[in-house]
This record gives C-alpha cells, structure tokens and sequence, in this order.
C-alpha cells in the first residue's frame, strides 16, 4: 500500500509517518491499524517555517519513506508526484496551522488550506479516474481537519459529527472550507473521501508556538509565560499519538463519506494546563522553582473560542479506536521529550521564528513585549 501523506515534515504528519513506518507486524501496542508494515510512505511537504525534517530521522534510512519537496498549490508538482507514488491513500495534513498567524496574515491560509486543498483535490481526481478494479476500490482522500471549524461551546456540551459549522478564526474558516471542499469532490465527482476533526494535539516535535512547547521553553529560559485573558478557555487535550493511531485507523478502515471526530477525553482551562506544566518544571528542574511565578495574563486573542470539546463515541464505535494517554502522563513525557531534545527546538528557535507574540488585530493597540506569544 502507497501512501501520500502531505504535511509530513509537521508536528502530526510526521509522527503519523513515524507511526506507519515503525510498525511491524505484532508490534505492541497498535491494534488499530493492523498490516500497516506494508506501507510505503512519500511525505510531501513544501518546508515551510513549521515543516521540519529532523522530525523525519527515525525514518529517514527506511525504504518503505520518501520525501518530495512540493508545494500543494502547484498543480503540476502534484500530478508528478501522483504520478511517482500511485498512492492508494491520501493522508492530507499539509495546512498554515497557527491560529495567531491566521490573524496576522490571512491570505497564506486561503492559498493553502484553500487553494492548495482544491489542487490537491484535482490530483486526486485524476488520479482516480485512471484506476479500476481493486486499485479504484481501495483508494482513499483523507483530509485531516480541526474541531475549530464547529466554533465555541458554552460550558456544556460536546461538538458531534452534525454540528453546524461556525468558524470564527480566518484558520478556522480555511479549514472549514476545505472540508466542505473535500466533501463536495465526494458528492460531485465520486471521490472516496473521508474527513476527520481532532481536538488540539500535544506531544513531541511541536512547533513551539504552539500553547504547551512554548511554555515548557519559555519556563525553562525564565521567560514570562504569557497566558491570554484569564486563562480560562477550554480546550480538549489529545496525545499526538493517540491522534496518529486514529489516522491511521481512519485511512485505512474508516468508511468513505463519513466524519470522525477525535478528541482526547481531557478538557482542561490554559490556565490549568500552564500551572500543570510549572508544576512537572519544579520536579524535573528544581534550580528553577517555582515556574509558576512566571505567568504572565495579557490580552486576549481577538475572537478567541470559549471552549471546545469532543464527542469521539462514533469513531470509538465503528473503528474501536480511543485516546489511550491520559493528560496527566502525556504532559509529562511532553515536558521531558522537550528536554531530552533541546537540539531540535534550537534549531528551530535559531530560525524565523523567535519566540515573539503573533496574531493581535491591529485595533488592540500597541505591540506587546516580544518575549510574548501563546497559541493553538
Ligand atoms: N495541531 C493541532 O492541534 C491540530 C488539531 C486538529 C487538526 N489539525 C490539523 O492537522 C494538520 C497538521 O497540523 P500540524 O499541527 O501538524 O501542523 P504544522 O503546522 O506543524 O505542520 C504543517 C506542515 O504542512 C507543511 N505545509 C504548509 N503549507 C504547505 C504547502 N503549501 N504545501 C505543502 N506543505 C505545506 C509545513 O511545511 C508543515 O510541515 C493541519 O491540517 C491542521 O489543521 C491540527
């Protein structure tokens, strides 16, 4: 089985690749995607500020990966890599990810998680049309999306595959786009597609703009831990390998037309998580105790959902597939993998990206201190 997996070099793409490729037969531990040592995966990613390949070392020396440098939004690229892999599988992942970057700089969000979503569907299409038999039975579009793209919940209750849409972020209106992109490519034209919509993920090789990398470094520099509003926005807290495994289940098992939604069962405030964090840094890095004085409430993010949270019963259900970290010890595995691997997030820090607050609508006055910055 060929897999096509845009995104690769990003925080779940590749630990989606690393899943699929690590696995062999027997391996503990995956009873959800059985056979999967079978696959050969061509990760396609363009390399953007958040496509990283060190995150691809565990696999690079396989033969069963390859990686293609491309963009989505160009359309002769996909037809030769369609074209090279035969996928029977498209695992889409490729996406701007960041909501505070959204805010800032809209138009790279339409391009690609729009634009380089309908190229990608195109590819897919033709691709599709030259197959028959068992190949055209096979074959799958699935497009990995967000639980963004539902809007915000009060205090009760729980996003289900037949929420309305209601995206309220310039990121989570592309998305929602792109899912109804997807959706239309398998009620026009008979793509085989299914769409799943996870929570928000945490783990290893997570850009650390990202809500819960940023504060592991940021404490771990003395650096203010910015914590918007009140902190008191809720959000749904998955493994990233938790998610991988339900991908993985997903594209291979999950039925064509049909949404699954992923969460991890864990819903906790920001301002929960980032004391939760302080609290492992004062364990693991006493000389810098307590963290927890290093929280620091600025504006909040213009627009900013109250909560989320996931029904996951249907996937559970159909797939037998469920979270199985829990928060507390996917934190702290998370808080040691940061430390464990300061070289990976050096490298990035040293880039473009510095660390500096991202995504106030311009209304909100004056530029904050550089150090802060906090997001999804
Ligand atoms: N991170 C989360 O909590 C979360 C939750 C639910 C859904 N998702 C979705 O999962 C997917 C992956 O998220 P992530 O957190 O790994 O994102 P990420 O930002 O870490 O990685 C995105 C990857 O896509 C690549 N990319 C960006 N634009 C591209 C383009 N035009 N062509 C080819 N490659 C391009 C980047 O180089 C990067 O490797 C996204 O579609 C996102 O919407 C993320």
């Amino acid at each position: 089985m060929n897999i096509l997996l845009t995104g690769g070099a990003g925080f779940i793409g590749s630990a989606v690749t690393r899943q699929l490729i690590a696995r062999g037969p027997g391996t503990p531990g995956a009873p959800h995607a059985p056979g999967t040592s079978d696959v050969n995966v061509s990760v396609l990613d363009k390399l953007t500020y958040a496509g990283n390949l060190a995150s691809l070392k565990a696999v690079a020396a396989s033969p069963r990966f390859s990686f293609i440098k491309a963009d989505i939004c160009d359309a002769a690229a996909l037809r030769e890599a369609f074209a090279r892999v035969r996928p029977d599988i498209v695992m889409h992942l490729a996406a701007e990810s960041h909501v505070d970057r959204s805010i800032d700089a809209p138009g790279d969000f339409v391009e690609t998680n729009l634009v380089g979503t309908y190229r990608l569907l195109e590819a897919a299409r033709a691709h599709f049309a030259g197959l028959s038999g068992e190949a055209r039975a096979r074959f799958r579009f699935h497009h990995i999306s967000t639980d963004e793209v539902f809007g915000a919940l009060g205090p009760e209750g729980h996003f289900t595959e037949d929420t309305a849409y209601a995206p309220h972020s310039p990121y989570s209106a592309s998305k929602a786009g792109s899912d109804h992109l997807v959706r239309a490519w398998g009620d026009t034209f008979g793509l085989p597609v299914i769409v799943s919509n996870c929570s928000n993920n945490y783990g290893p090789c997570q850009f650390p703009e990202k809500l819960i990398p940023l504060m592991i470094l940021n404490a771990l520099e003395g650096k203010p831990l910015p914590v918007y509003g009140k902190g008191e926005n809720v959000r749904d807290w998955i493994h990233v390998d938790d998610h991988a495994e339900g991908l993985i289940a997903v594209a291979t098992r999950g039925r064509p037309g049909q949404t699954y939604l992923l969460g991890g069962n864990a819903e906790r405030r920001n301002i929960d998580v980032v004391n939760a964090i302080c609290k492992i840094m004062d364990r693991l890095v006493p000389g810098g105790a307590p963290h927890a004085r290093l929280i620091t409430y600025v504006t909040d993010r213009p627009g900013h959902d109250f909560r989320y949270a996931i029904d996951c019963s249907h996937i559970g259900r159909e797939l037998g597939w469920r979270p199985r970290e829990t928060f507390e010890s996917g934190l702290e595995k998370t808080v040691r993998w940061y430390l464990d691997n300061r070289p990976w997030w050096e490298a990035v820090r040293s880039g473009q990206y510095r660390g500096e607050r991202l995504g106030l609508a311009p209304k909100q006055g004056p530029e904050p201190r550089p150090e802060l910055e906090l997001g999804e």
